[in-house]
C-alpha cells in the first residue's frame, strides 16, 4: 500500500494536461503524479478537471487505464483477507431498475463455500442501490468498522457494507469532481473508478453484470461491451479472474421496484421461488461466481449448485445470519410484514387491450425516485416503503381496464405523479407482440474472447 505522495519535481501537472490534450500516452509516473497530487490537495480542482476533460475527449490506452486503476486502488487500503481460507469472489452491477441480485448472490455464494466481501453503493440517478435496499431491513447496519466486517465475513461467508473513508480515497475525490464537470461518462474513468473499489476488497475473482437497455447507463450494447472488455482486461492485468455478462435492462428486473418491496422479492428467490427473469439471472451470476471461485467445474455445474442451495434453504439461512450479525431484524426472513409499509396503494389500469411491447425502464425507475424511493439530491433521505409492483411485463397480453401495476405511496401528490409516469412508460400494441429479449446478451470472459 502506498500513500498519496507529493509530485516529483520533474513532473508538472500542466505538462501532463498538455500531453493528454494532444492525444499522447501518459506514463505510469505521470498518472501517479496527477492522481496522488490531487488526492493530497497539492493539485487544485481546476487542473484535475482539465486533465479529466482531456482524458474524456482523448481516451486512454489499456496501459494507462491499468495504471490509473492501480494508482487509485493504492491511494487507500487494500483489504488483506488472506487468512480466510475460502476463495474471495464478488459481483458488481453497473446499475438498473429492480436489480436486487446482490442481496441474493452474497448469501447464495457464501452458502456454496465462497467468501463474499461486498462493498456496495447507493442509488444513482434512476437506478436503485444495494445499500438503500439493505437499509429497508429495520436495524441493518451498512457502516460496519473494518474489524466487524471481517468478523461477519468469517462467521457468515458474506458481509455487505458501504464504501469506507479508507477505500480508494482518490476515487471519492475524483468521482465528486467528475460529477460536476461532465466527465462521468468516460469508459476509462468508469472502469478505473469501479475496479479500484472492487480490487480494494482483496478479492480473487470478480463477476461483472454490465447492463444494457433503456434502464441502463449504457443504453446500447456496443458501449456496454466496450466497458465490459475494458474492466475484464484491467482486472486480469491485476491477476484477478474476471467475467462480464452483458445483461438486459430494457424493462425492470423482476416485478418489485422500491427498497422494501425488493427485499420481499429477494426473500421469494431465496425460498426457491420468485419471478423467472430474476431467478434465472441470479442462477447465471452465481454459476459464474462458483466457476471463477473454483467451486464448480463448469457454468452448468455452478447453476445446479446454486439451484440446490436455493431449494435447500441454505442460502436463506445465510441471509438470516448476515442480517442478524449486521444488526438487522432477522424476523424479516419469516415475516415480510416487519418491513416498512406505505399508507396507500393504487392500481394503474390499462387504457386499452393489447400486448405490452415495451416498458420504458428509465421512466419507470424515475417514477420510483419521485415517490421518494431514490434521491433527487445527494443529501435526500429515501422512503424505504414506496415503489411499485408490475403485474404485466413485455410480451404479456393485457385486457382494457386490467391492472398493469400497483403503486405504493405515502404522499397523494407524489403517488399521482408516479402513476402518470408509469402509465406513460407502458407501450401497448393491439397488433404486434414483441419477442422477449434474451436476459444474457453475451459473456466476455477474456480480453477479446466472447461467447
Ligand atoms: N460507478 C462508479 O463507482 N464509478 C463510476 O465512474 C460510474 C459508476
Amino acid at each position: 500500500m502506498s500513500s498519496a505522495g507529493s509530485i516529483p519535481i520533474a513532473i508538472r501537472a500542466i505538462d501532463v494536461i498538455r500531453k493528454k490534450r494532444d492525444g499522447a500516452e501518459l506514463t505510469r509516473a505521470e498518472i501517479e503524479a496527477l492522481v496522488n497530487g490531487y488526492t493530497s490537495g497539492e493539485i487544485p480542482d481546476y487542473q484535475a478537471s482539465a486533465w479529466l476533460m482531456a482524458t474524456l475527449l482523448k481516451g486512454m490506452t489499456r496501459a494507462e487505464t491499468a495504471a490509473l486503476t492501480d494508482t487509485m486502488l493504492r491511494s487507500g487500503e487494500v483489504m488483506d483477507l488472506s487468512d480466510l481460507p475460502a476463495r474471495k469472489v464478488d459481483k458488481h452491477s453497473t446499475g438498473g431498475v429492480g436489480d436486487k441480485t446482490s442481496l441474493v448472490l452474497a448469501p447464495l455464494a457464501a452458502a456454496g463455500g465462497l467468501c463474499v466481501p461486498m462493498i456496495s453503493g447507493r442509488g444513482l440517478g434512476h437506478t436503485g442501490g444495494t445499500l438503500d435496499k439493505l437499509e429497508a431491513i429495520p436495524g441493518f447496519n451498512v457502516n460496519l468498522p473494518v474489524t466487524r466486517f471481517r468478523e461477519v465475513l468469517e462467521a457468515c461467508g458474506c458481509a455487505m457494507i458501504g464504501q469506507t473513508a479508507e477505500i480508494a480515497p482518490a476515487d471519492r475525490k475524483l468521482y465528486a469532481l467528475r460529477d460536476v464537470t461532465g466527465t462521468v461518462e468516460s469508459p476509462f474513468l468508469i472502469c478505473a473508478s469501479i475496479m479500484s473499489k472492487k480490487l480494494a476488497e482483496g478479492i480473487d475473482a470478480l463477476v461483472l453484470d454490465v447492463k444494457t437497455g433503456s434502464g441502463a447507463f449504457m443504453k446500447n450494447e456496443k458501449d456496454a461491451a466496450y466497458l465490459a472488455e475494458l474492466m475484464v482486461e484491467t482486472g486480469e492485468r491485476m491477476g484477478k479472474k474476471m467475467a462480464a455478462l452483458i445483461t438486459d435492462m430494457d424493462q425492470p428486473l423482476g416485478r418489485y421496484v422500491g427498497n422494501s418491496l425488493e427485499v420481499v422479492e429477494v426473500l421469494e428467490v431465496l425460498r426457491g421461488a420468485g419471478p423467472e427473469d430474476l431467478r434465472n439471472l441470479c442462477l447465471e451470476l452465481a454459476a459464474w461466481m462458483f466457476f471463477l471461485g473454483e467451486r464448480a467445474s463448469s457454468i452448468d455445474d455452478g447453476k445446479r449448485l446454486a439451484a440446490k442451495l436455493l431449494a435447500s434453504g441454505d442460502a436463506l439461512q445465510r441471509f438470516r445470519k448476515m442480517i442478524e450479525m449486521q444488526g438487522g431484524d432477522p424476523r424479516v426472513v419469516d415475516d415480510p410484514n416487519v418491513l416498512p409499509r406505505t399508507l396507500h396503494s393504487l392500481d394503474v389500469q390499462s387504457p386499452k387491450a393489447g400486448y405490452v411491447t415495451a416498458i420504458q425502464c428509465e421512466r419507470a425507475g424515475t417514477a420510483c425516485v419521485i415517490l421518494g424511493g431514490g434521491r433527487e439530491r445527494k443529501e435526500d433521505s429515501v422512503d424505504p416503503a414506496v415503489g411499485f409492483v408490475l403485474h404485466k411485463k413485455v410480451g404479456d397480453f393485457v385486457a382494457a381496464g386490467e391492472v398493469l401495476c400497483t403503486v405504493y405511496y405515502n404522499s397523494e401528490t407524489l403517488g399521482a405523479r408516479a402513476r402518470a409516469m408509469l402509465l406513460e412508460s407502458f407501450e401497448i400494441s393491439e397488433i404486434a407482440r414483441t419477442e422477449k429479449r434474451p436476459l444474457v446478451h453475451r459473456v466476455i470472459t477474456k480480453s477479446g474472447e466472447k461467447s
